[in-house]
């Protein structure tokens, strides 16, 4: 797994380089100042920061919120490992299932989640705008749990 660290305040900068790449709607400097205290934010451990990601925990469930890596550093594992922290973060806090949505049309995304055995679960149409629809998918950690 590349490095990862937990965000501190001073990484705002960075994250909001980050965030021109992430899917719309875009995330302010005050919704990500917000992200990090209110969930769990972890970024590469490189300077400039080329990947972050966002997870919650509501009532035994885990979410990915956000989760981007810098165009050039694309296909270099690093979105791997951060679903992997992200698998790991939420055994350990007792999750039994990580949940996220994604537009139908972002490859880049299915494909990773694909491969970290994420399935779908429902389709929300126009959930993004006219003729975006996103599709929720879900990763049982009971079941990884069984495999390993
Ligand atoms: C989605 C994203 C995070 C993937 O990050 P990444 O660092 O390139 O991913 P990795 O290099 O770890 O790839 C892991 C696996 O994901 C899949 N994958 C990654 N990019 C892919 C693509 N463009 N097409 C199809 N599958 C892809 C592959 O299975 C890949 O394994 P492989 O390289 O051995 O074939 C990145 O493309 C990104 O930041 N996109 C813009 C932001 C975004 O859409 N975020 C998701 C919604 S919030």
């Amino acid at each position: 797994m590349n490095n990862l660290r937990e965000v501190v305040p001073g990484d705002l900068g960075s994250i909001m380089e980050l965030e021109q790449y992430a899917p719309l709607p875009a995330w302010s400097p005050s919704s990500w100042l917000e992200e990090s205290t209110k969930h769990h934010v972890v970024v590469a451990d490189t300077q400039p920061i080329v990947a972050v990601i966002s997870l919650g925990l509501v009532s035994g469930t885990a979410e990915v919120r956000r989760v981007v890596v810098l165009p050039e550093h694309r296909r270099q594992g690093w979105g791997r490992s951060l679903m992997e922290y992200a698998h790991l973060w939420a055994e350990n806090s007792g999750a039994t299932e990580i949940f996220l949505e994604v537009s139908t049309g972002n490859e880049a995304a299915l494909g990773l989640y694909r491969a970290m055995g994420f399935h779908d679960v429902s389709l929300r149409r126009d959930y993004y705008g006219p003729g975006d629809d996103a599709v929720v998918m879900c990763l049982s950690l009971d079941d990884t749990r069984e495999v390993s």
